[in-house]
């Protein structure tokens, strides 16, 4: 048996990879390489001593799913692939839709024709958007999104929901990822963004390696400990252990269940500037600019239903976030071209 990991040449997607080669699993990687580069699978391969069936390819592109189904045999599709970037979201909304949710469509039609019935899907916290309060449970109302990316997931947890009630054979969970952050131990894989980074993590270990020359801090005036946005961050091992528990939870799941994946912790913009600047030994430059237009206050998970049901809870804390993160920009200041 097989799991087909659609953009698993991406930030989580490569770090889930690896946790699935290193617990015994073969797996085929369906990517375009749109925000990612190959060598993170190379990468992986070399970590593992194991290897990774790559197709460069489109989730849009039903005849490549199709060669994928019929060449292998699927057990269950774990599904990264997708746009990301919340800013770019709001001035192309279209390829945001096309990418997200017709992908998401294409997919699931030819999972249903290869009768392929179990899914993983990388959803978000961003779905609960405005109308929730802290801190988040599943049940709490989601929408009142406040871009297209974030509409784009809720959109297709609604299509997820409607096709497991239709069809009751299929397996489903939506993980919700609240603030995905740190790179695997060894400093070889990690998060590469494109251009100028948009989440507070990589932008901080930019400025650290000299490539930009300081953070900018989106509000101090917020009803929060120290004035600054708190988010829950969760290190990408503890994530891509949370997608092995789904996967095992699976058989359990008659049509579609999301769980949160956090730590349950907040912690603020300063907290993650001092922590950082610990683990590094390196002070950071910042200024104090106005707000972001979109941003909460404050956003961290409830993590009692994963921890009940899927029977897995982050176990790193702020210092290994930190820690690796430094490590991997440290070693690829570049990122994958270094
Ligand atoms: P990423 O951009 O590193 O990975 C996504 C991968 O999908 C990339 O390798 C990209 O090349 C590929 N891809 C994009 N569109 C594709 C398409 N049409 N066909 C095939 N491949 C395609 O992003 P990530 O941070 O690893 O995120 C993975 C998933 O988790 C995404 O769905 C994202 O929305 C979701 N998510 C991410 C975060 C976060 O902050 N990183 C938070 C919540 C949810
Ligand atoms: C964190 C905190 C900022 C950058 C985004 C998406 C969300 C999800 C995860 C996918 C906030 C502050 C940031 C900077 C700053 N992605 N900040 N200066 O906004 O919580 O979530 O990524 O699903 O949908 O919206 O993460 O890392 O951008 O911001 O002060 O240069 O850091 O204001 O308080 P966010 P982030």
């Amino acid at each position: 048996m097989t799991v087909l990991v659609t953009g698993g040449a991406g930030y989580i997607g490569s770090h889930t990879v690896l946790a699935l080669l290193e617990q015994g699993e073969q797996v085929v990687v369906l990517d375009n390489l749109s925000n990612s580069v190959v060598e993170s699978l190379r990468r992986v391969e070399q970590l593992t001593g194991r290897s990774v069936t790559f197709y460069h390819g489109d989730i849009r592109n039903a005849a490549c799913l199709d060669e994928i189904f019929t060449q292998y045999h699927i057990s269950t599709v774990i599904h990264f692939a997708g746009l990301k970037a919340v800013g770019e979201s709001v001035s192309n909304p279209l390829e945001y839709y096309q990418n997200n949710v017709a992908g998401t469509l294409t997919l699931l039609q030819q999972m249903q024709q290869a009768k392929v019935y179990r899914l993983i899907f990388s959803s978000s916290a961003t779905v609960y958007g405005t109308n929730a309060t802290v801190p988040y449970t599943e049940s709490a109302p989601v929408g009142a999104t406040t871009n297209p990316y974030g509409t784009s997931k809720l959109m297709v947890e609604q299509v997820l929901q409607d096709l497991a009630r239709a069809e009751p054979h299929f397996s489903i969970i939506a993980l919700r990822y609240f603030n995905p952050v740190g790179a695997h131990e060894s400093g070889l894989i990690g998060e590469d963004p494109n251009g100028i980074p948009n989440n507070l993590l990589p932008y901080i270990s930019q400025v650290a390696v000299g490539k930009l020359a300081r953070l900018g801090i989106f509000g101090d005036d917020y009803p929060t400990k120290d004035g600054t946005g708190v988010r829950d961050y969760i290190h990408v091992m503890d994530l891509a252990e949370g997608h092995l528990a789904a996967m095992r939870s699976l058989p359990r799941v008659n049509g579609f269940k999301a769980y949160n994946l956090g730590t349950g912790v907040g912690y603020s913009v300063f907290e993650m500037l001092r922590a950082f600047e610990k683990a590094s030994g390196i002070t950071i430059p910042y200024q104090v600019l106005p707000r972001r237009a979109g941003d909460l206050a404050a956003c961290w998970a409830d993590t009692t239903l994963a921890k009940q049901e899927l029977g897995w809870k982050a176990v790193r804390g702020i210092d290994v976030m930190m820690r690796d993160t430094w490590n991997w920009q440290r070693q690829n200041p570049q990122g994958y071209q270094s």
